[in-house]
């Protein structure tokens, strides 16, 4: 007998369609096998499925089995075919008789046949819906993530017994009923408020300019200046997500396993803070599974680098290409895969490796040997990608609580939204959003600078020997300035801030 389910799964953040078909044989040897499936994949498969089927007395092994992945010329990973190969099984035996064709199936199975919650699953169940597969069959961990998508009907299920009673038609079965109402209205708050960044107008400045343009952005200054605290209040000056960023953001979590029973969406932009320590494989992607690394995880958001040279000089590298690209290949044992890396790059680092390098408290220590030795691991290329650069100089202690409170995010973010605004006019027949994002010919066509602009331009690239890169670099600044301000065109004083934020001596 032959019988073939529905299942999905996971290209990158992408669900594809699988059929899992299956065919049993009266006549032959006993034998059990799996084509489709990536080869670690299969054998563990297998005794899963064999064993909770066995468990529940429906043992069929001592006929010839073979379960057919389709498309099979695709090594598909993923320990969620148990479920729709046991299913397939006992349809091919008559077991299940109705018709599955409007359900998607995904699970995995433990060996008593308990269904355990997998990855990935707005995403196969997102394919589901654009497919016209109404129902959905996955274990009840997985149920909220799955009623993400409202077209569907979600089943939840907590072993292998109760989805074959639901699909014999023995018990009833409700489906999930989410509560969108009180969940749309659950507002997004920020544990930490730019309010409590006393003093630092400069750093301010910087970081709602970076903010309002989406431009990479590091903070150089001496240790409890107040870089990370700074870092960490960023989120709260951008805009809320778009559906469209939450759903995405929601789907790279889901694809790396980072989200919860809870599976709710994810509505705050991810501020993603690896420690120094890490390899390239955590911060790009990549592992025996392929998954999503840092640069992914804070697509949406930010990926901060505190104590950026702190960080070996290869992840600093190898940060390069999903910083242009806007998203990351990874490729292992054949297979590619791509994840979006959208995300805005925060740095902190000392000036120096003592750390008090203009730092009016206390005397720096180090040799000019060792502070250049230190500055040369940022290298070049990976300045040219750094928008804005803003010293950090520490406020005195004593003077700290005289300061008082600084502007609250809210209203920062009032000014932010704004910017993003006319910048998202500004490009609604381009493919980018913001003004970092523009290509070579986007900043010809829309970084118009006044005459005086102009000649204070020319002049300091003579001056100070500016790259092609930072050249162009230093005019979108001057054009989310200048969008700050409201205005048209790029003017001297906008490409004069701009040029205090990237000049080689405030660099270091
Ligand atoms: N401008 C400031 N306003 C308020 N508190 C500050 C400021 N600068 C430093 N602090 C205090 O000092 C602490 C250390 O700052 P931190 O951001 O960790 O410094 P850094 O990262 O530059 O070493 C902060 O948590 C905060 O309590
Ligand atoms: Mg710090
Ligand atoms: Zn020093």
């Amino acid at each position: 007998m032959f019988a073939k389910i529905n299942s999905s799964y996971l290209y990158g953040i992408s669900g594809v369609g699988v059929e899992v078909e299956c065919d049993v044989s009266s006549y032959g040897l006993p034998s059990f096998s799996i084509v489709g499936l990536g080869d670690n994949a299969i054998k563990e498969s297998k005794d899963r499925v064999k064993s909770a089927l066995k468990n529940l007395d429906y043992n069929y092994f001592n006929h010839p089995i073979t379960i057919n992945l389709a498309p099979a010329d695709m090594k598909k990973e993923g320990s969620h075919f148990d479920l729709p190969i046991a299913i397939s099984i006992l349809k091919a035996q008559g077991v299940i008789e109705r018709n599955t064709d409007d359900f998607l199936i995904l699970g995995e199975l433990s060996l008593d046949g308990t269904l355990r919650s997998v990855t990935g699953v707005l995403s196969m169940v997102e394919y589901a819906a654009i497919n016209n597969i109404n129902k959905i069959i996955l274990p009840k961990g997985n149920v909220e993530e799955a009623a993400l998508i409202p077209e569907v009907e979600v089943y939840g299920f907590s072993s292998l017994l109760e989805v074959i009673s639901f699909l014999r038609g023995d018990e009833i079965f409700s489906p999930y009923i989410r509560d969108y109402e009180s969940r749309a209205e659950q507002s997004v708050l920020y544990e930490a408020d730019f309010k409590d960044v006393r003093g630092q107008f400069q750093a301010r400045r910087a970081a709602e300019i970076s903010a309002s343009g989406m431009h990479n952005f590091i903070m150089i200054g001496s240790p409890g200046s107040g870089k990370t605290m700074i870092a960490r209040r960023m989120p709260s000056i951008l805009p809320p997500m778009t559906l469209q960023e939450s759903l995405e953001s929601t789907k790279i979590h889901s694809v790396a396993g980072l989200i919860k029973d809870s599976g709710s969406l994810i509505k705050k932009r991810p501020f993603i803070s690896p420690h120094h320590t890490s390899s390239n494989i955590a911060i790009i992607g990549g592992g025996s599974k392929a998954s999503p690394g840092n640069v992914s995880l804070a697509s949406g958001g930010i990926l901060f680098l505190d104590e950026m040279l702190e960080f070996s000089r290869s992840v600093l590298e190898v940060l390069r290409q999903p910083m242009e690209d806007r998203y990351v290949t990874i490729a292992r044992a054949g297979r590619t895969v791509t994840y979006p890396a959208k995300f805005m790059l925060i740095g902190a680092m000392n000036p120096c490796p003592c750390g008090y390098l203009g730092d009016s408290r206390k005397q720096c220590t180090c040799t000019q040997n060792m502070i250049e030795r230190y500055r040369a691991k940022l290298s070049g290329p990976m300045l040219d990608r750094i928008d804005l650069i803003s010293k950090v100089e520490a406020v005195e202690y004593k003077d700290l609580m005289d300061i008082k409170e600084g502007e609250s995010s809210d209203i920062i973010r009032e000014r932010v939204i704004k910017a993003h605004e006319i910048q998202n006019m500004r490009f609604k027949d381009e493919n980018i959003l913001f003004n970092s994002e523009m290509n070579e010919s986007m900043v010809r066509k829309y970084c118009i600078l006044e005459d005086d602009a102009l000649k204070t331009m020319e002049t300091a690239m003579n001056k100070y020997n500016i790259s092609a890169r930072s050249y162009s670099k230093i005019l979108k600044t001057s054009r989310t300035i200048a969008d700050m301000a409201e205005s048209d065109k790029i003017k001297k004083i906008h490409i004069l801030e701009a040029l205090s934020m990237k000049l080689p001596d405030n660099q270091l």
